[in-house]
């Protein structure tokens, strides 16, 4: 994983010397491609070589997993080619999917257009798409052969869009890192102002958590649930509210909860959720619901979540800033009921 300012500009580069002597291709999602093209990363003209397909997660399915990789049969690309990522987490799930299956696989490179993409989905080899019975349901493990992040590149990004990669990396502090943590606290204006040396550092320490945990656990036997801190809450909000909360929304959220439930069942000292409260706060991010809250929906979408079994709902809790919690496992079964109080911090 390479990460610099204005990496961008030498692209070409890149690709030639992590799939070498292959025929590439570019797939990238329709907006990503604009902004390359505008702002020519990559010092050369891709279109006689580029895939793309309309940005944004309604992409991310088989009909498009199926047209792409149709379209790459057509071109006739062989067993030697290899493929280019381009954009953000969408185009690395969906781009690593197919190049995961093309031809039974051929390898890829990505490279990560947001925030989130660049801290989090392009690390870890996870690819695949949605289906209708729910989020991810079908991919792949196809790590890419190399990934280029250029913080230069998430000027152009919306707020909210970049606010959900920084809550990522607050999880990251909070899970592994308490100087990180610290870090992040004291860099709130720097962060604010996309300023590129704290982009750097943030992208840096963020990738090297998370590639950290998952070079453990590639195949997500145990320690990799540590990476699901705040997201037992973050997805049961996302699906009682029909996906209408952003996901960077409800993992600040899923954090806060999180925190205040390993509080409360002893695991946390008191004054950790307060800690990340007030850091999600100051960079922006939503510290509590506003608007009728359906807790009932909450704990329902809780307990129909695939990583849960017999009954009780399994959270990855930290038991201060920047340490996970271990006993039997890297998780802690809970009864709804000991949920429920804890739901009530972000009324
Ligand atoms: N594989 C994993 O381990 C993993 C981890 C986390 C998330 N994900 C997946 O990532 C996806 C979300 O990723 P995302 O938040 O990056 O969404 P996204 O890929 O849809 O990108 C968000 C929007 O930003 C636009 N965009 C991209 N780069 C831009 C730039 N530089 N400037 C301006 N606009 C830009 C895109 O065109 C898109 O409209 C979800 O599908 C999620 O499941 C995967
Ligand atoms: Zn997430």
């Amino acid at each position: 994983v390479y990460v610099a300012p204005n990496a961008l500009s030498a692209l070409g580069e890149f690709v030639a010397r992590h799939l070498p002597s292959r025929r590439v291709v570019m797939i990238a999602d329709q907006q990503a491609y604009e902004l390359a093209r505008a702002r020519r990363w990559g010092g050369f003209d891709w279109s006689s070589e580029t895939l793309t397909f309309p940005a944004g997660e309604q992409s991310k399915t088989r009909e498009s997993w199926a047209q792409l990789t149709d379209a790459l049969l057509e071109r006739r690309y062989g067993r030697d080619s290899g493929i280019v990522g381009l954009g953000g987490g969408v185009a690395g799930d969906l781009v690593g999917f197919v190049a995961a299956t093309y031809l039974r696989g051929v390898p890829h490179v990505q490279v990560p257009t947001t925030l989130l993409a660049m801290v989090d989905a392009s690390i870890g080899g996870k690819t695949g798409v949605n289906t209708a019975a729910g989020k991810n349901l079908v991919g792949a493990f196809h790590p890419p052969s190399a990934v280029l992040a250029d913080p230069a590149a998430l000027s152009t990004l919306p707020d909210r869009v970049y606010l959900g990669g920084l809550a990522e990396a607050v999880k990251h502090g909070l899970i592994a890192d308490a100087e990180y943590f610290s870090w992040i606290e004291g860099h709130i204006e720097e962060l604010g102002r996309r300023d590129l040396t704290a982009l750097t550092h943030l992208v840096l320490r963020s990738v090297e958590i998370k590639a950290k945990v998952v070079g453990e656990d590639e195949r997500e036997a145990g320690q990799r649930a540590i990476l699901n801190a705040g997201h037992t809450v973050a997805h049961a909000l996302e699906r009682a509210t029909d996906y209408q909360l952003p996901h960077g929304d409800a993992v600040a959220l899923g954090l806060v909860v999180e925190s205040r439930l390993a509080e409360q069942v002893g695991i946390a000292p008191a004054g950790v959720s307060q800690r990340v409260v007030a850091l999600l706060d100051r960079l922006g991010l939503p510290t509590r619901y506003g608007g009728a809250l359906d807790q009932d929906a909450v704990l329902e979408a809780m307990q129909g979540d695939k990583k849960n079994r017999d009954g009780a709902i399994h959270f990855a809790l930290v038991s201060d800033i920047g340490r996970p919690h271990r006993e039997r496992g890297w998780t802690v079964p809970l009864m709804s009921t000991r949920i429920a109080p804890a739901l009530n911090v972000i009324r």
